[in-house]
């Protein structure tokens, strides 16, 4: 009787002992990613900008920290590649361009992306939007490469309301591009996508709310990028008329845009604070390259007051406006001033989660969690960055330190210099009381109770002023067509004074030349290959399909304009 009362006594305590260890196993971290396509450096007003402002966005980077040097390549397809690879282009075949919708190519298979790797862990994976990393094959596409979930469109673009595109270039038609994982989703046409596609992230937040499994969510936008060349710039009209004091069209247009995009924001983190999960997520936001702010796919963005622009080697192409926040974050309210390149998400992302990584997976990434999670005045980490190798176009742009080197550049120059310049007039109305705008945005609402000083009206001036970029006087010009081009960032982040001709410079020159000789010997072939008829969905559904493995059809349909499959 003494035994058995005694054992059971014991098997009771041990139980106790083992749910209390499973309560203290600190449960993996949400990690949500709201990435913005095309949006520009000076498109959010946590830097100065007063011509629209950007409240929930800016109280992300104020509540947590303002990604003052986040790097990324300066086009779609190799700026996704790299964060999810967590490898540079030239290690992933997608150092030249993009991909375009009617090309038989996509992201190299045998890389090992971050939602692999979460999902090995244990985490539930949704990709809400755009893939961009390739669709001619199912293999291709985000359901096969470790997405559980995927809500959105395989191509580069597509209207805001239609869903579907036509690639800018002759020979084919206008194509639906909207699925729920491989199946066409046709429900809510008409929608206006970046509201569609934050109620579908809503959606997956609440469902997770009772579960066990982490959840690591990427809500992909199309915002703010163009639709078809017919129709580029497209929002509700009520909310273009919030910017009516707008002159320019264009532009009151794409606020309105931005504005859409920055309730998605607000929307995502009140989502996450209403049912429980904010404590335990890291949400980050950022575009995914500097804005074109003109020639192709333009859509007025600002990248001021940096140079260039999307698909340029300049800190306007690869510089970009983004922003965490987590609660895990010892120094909130503060930013981050180190260099830090969208390929290091997935090996710093992993570090916040407890996933060790296997050492095969020859990163160039690096794991800066630390001295994110850290405190504000953690050293930095010297390292490098390879903003572009490619050689087709012969043009290289590489980061090392605070030395940048560019050789080469493209679009044979033409859109190298400053290409927008900050609006003086015609401001938002809300400027005047900016403190209180921010402070009322859902995100601030949700997230000042995990303030470790409260964010007072000079909080946000100090922070916002120091996120100022300020440019020095040109001083020795630089034509990366006939010479190559050396700068100091930290001193001279706007890239107007050359240092190449600088004796005291050569060594970090031939170190910069060095690097870019060994990299080029690493890189892989692009992956490019050209246009196929057969992907021209009028041959299909209307619909652009997984065109290599589809059968044509015999008669092509009437898809221009009209056709939608569904
Ligand atoms: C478009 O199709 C026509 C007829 O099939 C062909 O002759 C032409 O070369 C194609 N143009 C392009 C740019 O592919
Ligand atoms: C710089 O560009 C020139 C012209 O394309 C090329 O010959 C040279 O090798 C490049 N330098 C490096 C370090 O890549
Ligand atoms: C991976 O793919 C790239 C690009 O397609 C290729 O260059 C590389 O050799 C491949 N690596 C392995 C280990 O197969």
């Amino acid at each position: 009787m003494w035994a058995l009362s005694t054992f059971l006594l014991l098997l009771c305590l041990q139980r106790v002992k083992s749910d209390e260890a499973a309560a203290a196993a600190p449960r993996r971290p949400n990690i949500i990613i709201i990435m913005a396509d095309d949006m520009g450096f000076d498109d959010v007003s946590f830097r100065g900008g007063r011509e629209f402002l950007t409240p929930n966005i800016d109280a992300l980077a104020y509540h947590g920290r303002l990604l003052d040097r986040l790097y990324a390549p300066a086009m779609c397809t190799p700026s996704r590649g790299a964060l999810l690879s967590g490898r540079y282009p030239i290690h992933t075949g997608t150092q030249h361009f993009v991909i375009s919708n009617e090309e038989p190519w996509a992201l190299t298979l045998n890389a090992t992306l971050l939602p692999e790797i979460l999902k090995t862990a244990g985490y539930s994976t949704n990709l809400v939007g755009k893939w961009h990393l390739g669709f001619s094959r199912p293999e291709y596409t985000p359901t096969q490469r470790g997405f559980d979930y995927h809500f959105g469109y395989w191509g580069a673009y597509i209207d805001y309301y239609q869903r579907r595109s036509k690639m800018p270039i002759a020979n084919y038609s206008l194509g639906y591009d909207f699925r729920r994982n491989m199946e066409l989703e046709c429900r809510d046409r008409g929608v206006y996508v970046t509201d569609l596609l934050t109620t579908e992230a809503e959606r997956l937040i609440k469902e997770h709310a009772d579960k066990e499994q982490p959840l690591f969510l990427m809500l992909s936008h199309l915002a703010t990028h163009t639709a078809n060349e017919d129709d580029p710039l497209q929002a509700p009209e009520e909310e273009i008329r919030k910017f009516s004091y707008i002159r320019d069209p264009n532009r009151r247009k794409f606020a309105a845009m931005v504005s859409k995009l920055d309730q998605s924001v607000g929307r995502i983190i009140s989502t996450l604070a209403a049912t429980d999960q904010l404590e335990n997520s890291i949400v980050i936001f950022y575009s995914d390259n500097g804005a074109p702010s003109v020639g192709m796919f333009a859509n007025t963005g600002s990248n001021f007051p940096l140079r260039g622009q999307k698909n340029t080697p300049w800190e306007g192409g690869v510089r970009v406006a983004g922003a965490i926040w987590s609660s895990q974050l010892q120094a909130r309210g503060s930013i981050f001033s180190q260099p830090i390149y969208v390929a290091d998400w997935l090996p710093t992302l992993s570090h916040a989660a407890g996933i060790e990584l296997d050492g095969s997976l020859k990163l160039d990434g690096i794991d800066l969690w630390p001295q994110l999670a850290g405190s504000a005045d953690a050293p930095h980490v010297p390292r490098e960055i390879l903003h572009i190798l490619d050689d087709e176009w012969r043009v290289s742009a590489i980061q090392l330190g605070q030395w940048k080197y560019v050789n080469g550049t493209t679009s044979a120059g033409q859109y190298d210099s400053v290409l927008t310049y900050r609006e003086l007039d015609n401001l938002d109305p809300r400027e005047s009381s900016y403190p209180v705008t921010v402070r009322n945005s859902a995100t601030s609402r949700a997230l000042s109770r995990y303030d470790l000083r409260r964010l007072t009206q000079r909080r946000i001036s100090t922070i916002r002023q120091s996120a100022t970029v300020h440019c020095g006087d040109l001083q020795r010009s630089c034509n990366p067509l006939v010479e190559e081009c050396l700068y100091d960032t930290e001193t001279d982040p706007c890239e107007q004074n050359n240092l190449v001709y600088s004796a005291r410079h050569s060594d970090v020159l031939a170190a910069l030349q060095r690097r870019i000789r060994e990299l080029r010997a690493s890189a892989s072939t692009p992956g490019n290959r050209a246009s196929m008829a057969e992907a021209n969905p009028t041959w299909h559904t209307c619909a652009w399909e997984t065109f290599e493995v589809q059968k044509p059809k015999l008669v092509p349909l009437e898809c221009d304009y009209q056709g939608v499959p569904c």
